[in-house]
């Protein structure tokens, strides 16, 4: 198979990864796709590092066996806690979210101070300020776990009274600080993009982690010379590890378009 045809693998605890896609099947329309949703599994979020490495080790074994050209790890939590290990383990570029959201935040900000809201998970490892601090050690990062933002999302409440008062409640304390940038590191985030501008104002920017991951994987697939760039048919595969009805109704939103193609696999033995 030529190499420009392989698919791109993208992985996520579940659903919420499909913004992701949805951001990289805009910039690269040709490319041929395998999605993997662990919805059995998700949140992740919650859980420890030692069990977001061996479910990210896991599906990252899946997609290699779909002899994908790239992965990209779209859950904000498992590119925190595994990156780098999935990097040196695989021989294919492995991206994940939190460098490309570090690095748009970076360039966004005007007043060095910059806020960070993901799981606690995401939070703890304190990926985003590590990466953030790297580019440039003179920005002040203020971290902030959201967890009920997911639940949220997941249940289709990403507007009204109730998306609003939790959203006024945990970013309340971002209000008395001057923070001029929020990165939105979750996969689920970008779906409470409005709710997060009415409560921050419209002077505060949002970045939004996985446009910035779609148009990283378009330069190194430009750069490497794997992009597939010829029109016409194209593969989208899903695989989830639980119901695949669910996956469709929910996913379908997420995605912004019809999602055929789904597979139950088990993963984890
Ligand atoms: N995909 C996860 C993330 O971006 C959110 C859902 C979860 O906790 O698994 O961090």
């Amino acid at each position: 198979m030529d190499i420009k045809e392989k698919p791109i693998g993208v992985f996520d605890s579940g659903i919420g990864g499909l913004t992701v896609l949805k951001e990289i099947l805009k910039a690269l329309p040709y490319e041929n796709t395998v999605y993997l949703g662990d919805t059995a599994r998700v949140p992740y979020g919650i859980r420890s590092p030692e069990t977001v490495l061996r479910y990210s080790f896991e599906n990252t074994r899946f997609l290699i066996s779909k002899n994908i050209k790239l992965l990209v790890i779209a859950c904000n939590t498992s590119s925190a806690i595994s990156l780098d290990s999935i990097k040196e383990a695989v021989n294919i570029p492995v991206i994940g979210v939190i460098e490309p959201g570090a690095r748009a935040a970076v360039k966004a900000t005007r007043n060095k101070i910059i806020g960070v809201i993901g799981t606690e998970a995401t939070i703890k490892s304190n990926s985003y300020a590590k990466a953030i601090k790297k580019l440039d050690e003179k920005i002040s990062v203020i971290e902030l776990a959201c967890p009920l933002f997911v639940p949220l999302v997941e249940e289709g409440w990403t507007d009204g009274m109730i998306a609003s008062l939790i959203t006024e409640k945990y970013l309340g304390s971002f209000k008395n600080t001057n923070i001029d940038t929020i990165v939105l590191g979750c996969t689920h985030y970008p779906l409470l993009k409005k709710v997060i501008s009415d409560v921050m104002g419209p002077k505060v920017i949002l970045i939004d982690s996985a446009i910035e991951t779609a148009s990283e994987i378009k330069n190194i697939l430009k750069t490497s010379g794997l992009e597939r760039n010829k029109e016409g048919s194209t593969f989208r595969e899903f695989f989830v590890t639980d119901s695949v009805e669910k996956f469709k109704n929910i996913g379908e939103k997420f995605l912004g378009e019809k999602i055929n193609n789904i597979e139950k696999i088990q993963l984890g033995g």
